[in-house]
């Protein structure tokens, strides 16, 4: 598979989100969408209505990553609302498989995400329900956070376990993937890669995505 960039509006300017999206619509292959409900992490961000404009607004497909608590309830209506993508994070759902299942009747890609602390392999049994695996490689809630270079090995065990390049199962990095730090996840394993404040804190959004694929590609 080839590698895809996810830049993340977390790092955009929210006034200005359709200017925004459109920014990195030439050069990205989705648009990330950072959900975030002040329980599950301590910050709050935004919810289903934004997600319904944007839909309408941006180019690109919706990434939906959704960290709030009871995503079995709410994942399902990103889906309806016509996210392109769903992920839900394995530590707040009671209901993972059902979940995911639903995710996927709606018609979007169903995505399961594992913390830092969050071990992969509890979760190989449910890999057949994923479309993709998004491993966090910083702590979820805020952008601009340092890479964990601690949870390099995990991407190598959870490409071991989604198996070759071609996989039906995306391996997603989120958190700290800058020029610095993506040529380490992508020889570890990822192929799918978010970055906020390397895309949207560049001078040229679309220029960043550009040279972040090409160092990913090498
Ligand atoms: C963090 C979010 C990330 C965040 C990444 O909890 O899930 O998507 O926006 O931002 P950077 O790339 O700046 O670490
Ligand atoms: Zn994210």
């Amino acid at each position: 598979m080839a590698i895809q960039i996810s830049p993340s509006i977390l790092s955009a300017d929210f006034a200005h989100l359709a200017d925004e999206a459109a920014a990195v619509a030439d050069s990205a292959d989705w648009l990330h969408v950072d959900v975030m409900d002040n329980h599950f992490v301590p910050n709050l961000t935004l919810g289903l209505p934004i997600v319904k404009s944007l839909r309408k607004a941006a180019a690109l497909p919706l990434d939906c990553h959704l960290m709030i608590e009871d995503p079995d309830r709410w994942a399902p209506a990103y889906a309806e609302a016509g996210a392109g993508s769903v992920t839900i994070h394995a530590e707040a759902a009671k209901a993972p498989v059902r979940t995911l299942r639903t995710i996927r009747s709606e018609g979007a890609r169903a995505g399961l995400a594992l913390n830092p602390a969050t071990p992969v392999d509890p979760y190989a049994d449910l890999l057949p329900e994923l479309d993709m695996l998004l491993l966090m490689t910083v702590e979820p809630g805020f952008g601009g956070q340092r890479f964990l270079d601690v949870v390099l090995p995990k991407i190598r065990r959870a490409r071991e376990l989604v198996g070759t390049r071609d996989a039906a199962v995306w391996l997603q990095v989120d958190g700290g993937v800058s020029a610095e730090t993506i040529e380490r996840c992508a020889e570890a394993g990822a192929d799918v890669f978010v970055a906020g404040s390397a895309v949207y804190g560049a001078q040229d959004p679309s220029a960043a995505i550009d040279a972040l694929r090409a160092q990913a590609e090498q």
